[in-house]
């Protein structure tokens, strides 16, 4: 039987390159339509050595008709992963992130539906739920409103429940309505629900997988908008202390990328997940400030304990924590990857690029960009 091949969008970034090793490594044909923005790949814009020889890297637009038609030849499923990523520059650059978002994923949906294919998985983000769910002092479940700016003006970070009274937060499932108190949360909800309409309108099996903040090797290092880990991680090694927003005490769920790759893979293998929405996290949480406490000695400079800002940003949820359960019982899927064993892989591939070019400068370029 020829092998199927995938179409991967997005897929010399992070995330894209590690799901096309696992799809490889199962015996499937990959290729990647990946313009390899300077943000993530530098100035060069050259092919990342990390992406697997084997995958045919299309250099192209995901808004450009003809480098997306080129790219769905003889093609049998696609990963939408091409986005203009992050909360921080969706605010700075709207028109941009909504150009690569919004009329991006149009532009290959209509490819799509002309040239349908098993399955279209679009990756969709746990931020689409703003503030998730709480549990009330009398066990009630809640969905927390955005936290006014008043509140956030005078350092009260924890959201509170109607009559005022203190919350705890709880995993939030996927039944959860949206509450997009971001221009990023916006244009994942937007894209996501784009897919899923066109998909059911001509018969394509579509899923949007909702990721929490994934990380792992090569995540992008001094990207503002990059993840968590891998901006703690840039300070670090440029010598600065993590710094962190609010108190630090506010919560993530930080999924593993060799977690959600298989995630992906399961989705796509699934005979049950079109049509449907699942979360992807780590069925856990942890405060920021321990977040950054345990890179910083991972990466041997415990030294630089994070600096507490108190400042805020406008659109951050205090607490995320996403509930798996649906994906563990539709697709089998439970992280496995601990966040200790996952620390040291990411040590393990910074201390690598440590001595390399493209650690240089990458302290001032976060500067720069504030
Ligand atoms: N990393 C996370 O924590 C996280 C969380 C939730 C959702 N997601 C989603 O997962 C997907 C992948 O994220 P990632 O972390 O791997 O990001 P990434 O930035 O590492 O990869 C994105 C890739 O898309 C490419 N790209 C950007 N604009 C493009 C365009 N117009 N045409 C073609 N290619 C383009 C980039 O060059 C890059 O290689 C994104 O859709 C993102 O929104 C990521």
């Amino acid at each position: 039987m020829a092998r199927k091949r995938v179409l991967i969008t997005g897929g010399a970034g992070f995330i894209g390159s590690h799901l096309a090793d696992e799809l490889l490594a199962r015996g499937y044909r990959v290729r990647a339509l990946d313009s390899l923005i300077p943000q993530v790949h530098g100035d060069a814009r050259s092919r990342p050595g990390y992406l697997a020889a084997d995958v045919e890297l299309i250099r192209g637009d995901v808004r450009d008709r003809r480098a997306v038609e080129r790219a769905l030849k003889r093609v049998d499923a696609v990963f939408h992963l091409a986005a203009g990523v992050g909360a921080g520059r969706s605010i700075q650059d709207i028109a941009h992130c909504s150009s690569v978002n919004d009329f991006g994923t149009a532009v290959l949906l209509e490819a799509v539906v002309r040239k349908p294919v098993e399955k279209l998985v679009v990756a969709s983000s746990t931020s689409v739920y703003g503030e998730g769910l709480y549990r009330t002092p009398e066990g009630r479940i809640v969905e927390a409103e955005e936290r006014p700016l008043s509140q956030l003006q005078a350092g009260r970070w924890e959201p509170c429940g109607p009559e005022g009274e203190p919350l705890e937060p709880i995993p939030t499932p996927e039944t959860k309505s949206p509450s997009l108190g971001s221009i990023s949360a916006l244009v994942k909800h937007h894209q996501e629900r784009l897919c899923l309409m066109v998909g059911r309108a001509h018969a394509i099996p579509t899923v949007a997988l909702r990721f929490s903040n994934v990380y792992g090797p090569r995540q992008a290092l001094g990207n503002p908008d990059g993840g968590m880990l891998a901006t703690f991680a840039s300070r670090l090694l440029a010598g600065n202390a993590p710094i962190i927003f609010e108190d630090g005490l506010q919560q993530r769920d930080l999924v593993n990328v060799h977690d959600v790759v298989r995630a992906c893979r399961l989705t796509l293998e699934s005979a049950v997940a079109g049509g449907r929405v699942f979360n992807v996290g780590s069925g856990s949480s942890m405060t920021v400030r321990a977040a950054a406490a345990q890179m910083a000695e991972a990466l041997g400079r415990r030294e630089l304990r994070p600096q507490i800002t108190g400042q805020y940003r406008e659109g951050d949820v205090r607490h995320s924590v996403a509930d798996t359960t649906l994906a563990a019982k539709a697709l089998g899927y439970e992280a496995r990857v601990s966040f200790t064993e996952g620390l040291l892989e990411l040590a393990e591939w910074l201390a690598r690029q440590r001595d390399r070019h493209e650690l240089a400068g990458i302290g001032a370029r976060l500067e720069a960009r504030g």
